[in-house]
């Protein structure tokens, strides 16, 4: 089978690439990045090790995509995945649509031609940041929690399914998302060929070119290795927040399932996330960092952590999915538990004490 993954040299798609040639064999796999992402480049020897072809091109350029050999499934990795993204200063509105969807709509000219299938990877940031921020979270002892019991359409203590609502207002980066998901099932009813929606929760791993606004996990422990100044934002300033942990690795088994089963009836659109078993709020994510890497940061007292002077435009207080429709249909669950991928940042950070100023950017 011929692969382009989009993105390939970024953290997402170069841990997917590694996962997929070792559950496969016979797979020949062409990766396409522009490394606008700091860091992505550092991953161009290690897949071309692995003996992938990695060339720099950009997905917004057409003319470059049309030059391309025929692949069977495009695995589309490529994006600005900051949810700070057309706000920031890294990026404008316009910039932003164009790398995050009309470069999708290239890649579904190219599936529309190759009759290929099409895997995005979405994200739980399509779910609507009202409709999040209405759930009866709990302030408790270091985090936000629902009432077990409770439960809503398309909610309950064990996540946000995909029937949870979409209603705008998602973040500029969410809605690039969400509309690359509609046009993506859009064109591959109108086509016939087979397309694949897979709703990521935060993704983190060794590896990951960390930042506040993206990368959170990795950002943080690394971080707190270096010593560097950290703070909790929005809701208090508590850092109950609540996140759920998936590494990349994991979306592999299913993401090969799906491809395999064609264009036969079955959902479309899955969340696939770490879930409620592996979530975990920032002040928890501290604790474990005062445990396992430096135990007597001199700010580590939450109350050295709190600015309640910043909000941070769409954040959310708590955030998991429900991943029971991606465990009916494929028997998937995440094999990776969130303690072994903190483990495993842990590890890297140790082994690259200059990794932040190195993805920096
Ligand atoms: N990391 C997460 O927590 C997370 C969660 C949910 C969904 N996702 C999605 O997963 C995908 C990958 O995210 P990631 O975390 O690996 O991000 P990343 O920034 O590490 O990787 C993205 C890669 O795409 C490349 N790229 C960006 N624009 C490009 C373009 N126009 N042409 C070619 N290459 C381009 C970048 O250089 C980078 O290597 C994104 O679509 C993102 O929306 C990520």
């Amino acid at each position: 089978m011929k692969i382009l993954v989009t993105g390939g040299c970024g953290f997402a798609g170069s841990e997917v690439i590694r996962a997929l040639l070792e559950r496969r064999k016979g797979l020949e796999i062409l990766v396409v990045d522009n490394f606008s992402r700091h860091g992505s480049e550092g991953n161009i020897d290690p897949l071309r090790a692995l003996g992938c072809d990695v060339r720099a091109g950009d997905v917004r350029d057409r003319a470059f995509l049309e030059s391309l050999p025929r692949m069977d499934w495009i695995l589309d990795a490529a994006a600005n995945p900051s949810v700070l993204a057309g706000i920031d200063a890294g990026s404008t509105s316009r910039d932003l649509v164009d790398q995050n969807l009309y470069a999708t709509v290239n890649l579904l000219e190219l599936c529309k031609t190759w009759s290929a299938s099409f895997t995005l990877l979405s994200t739980s940031r399509v779910y609507s940041i009202p409709a999040l921020c209405a759930l009866p979270a709990v302030k408790a002892e270091s985090r936000f929690e629902l009432p077990a019991g409770a439960r809503g359409t398309g909610w309950s203590a064990a996540g946000v399914t995909e029937d949870f609502s979409t209603a705008p207002p998602l973040s500029l980066y969410g809605s690039t998302k969400r509309c690359s998901e509609l046009l993506a099932l859009e064109y591959g009813q109108a086509f016939g060929f087979p397309v694949w929606i897979n709703r990521c929760g935060v993704l983190a791993g060794a590896g990951q070119f960390g930042k506040a606004d993206q990368g959170i996990f990795s950002y943080w422990i690394h971080s707190w290795r270096a010593g560097r100044p950290l703070r909790y934002i929005g809701f208090g300033a508590s850092g109950c927040q609540v996140r759920d942990c998936l590494h990349p690795r994991d979306l592999v088994d299913v993401l090969l399932a799906q491809v395999d089963w064609g264009t036969r009836p079955v959902e479309r659109v899955l969340n696939l996330a770490g879930g409620a078993a592996h979530a975990m709020s920032l002040r928890e994510l501290s604790a474990w960092c005062a445990g396992h890497i430096f135990p007597a940061r001199l700010d580590a007292d939450p109350q050295h952590l709190s600015d309640p002077s910043v909000e941070r435009p769409f954040d959310i207080p708590w955030a998991v999915l429900d991943c029971q429709r991606a465990r009916e249909i494929w028997g998937w669950r995440p094999s990776t538990p969130i303690s072994r991928i903190l483990e495993e940042i842990a590890a890297h950070a140790a082994s690259h004490p200059d990794w932040l100023d190195r993805v920096a950017g």
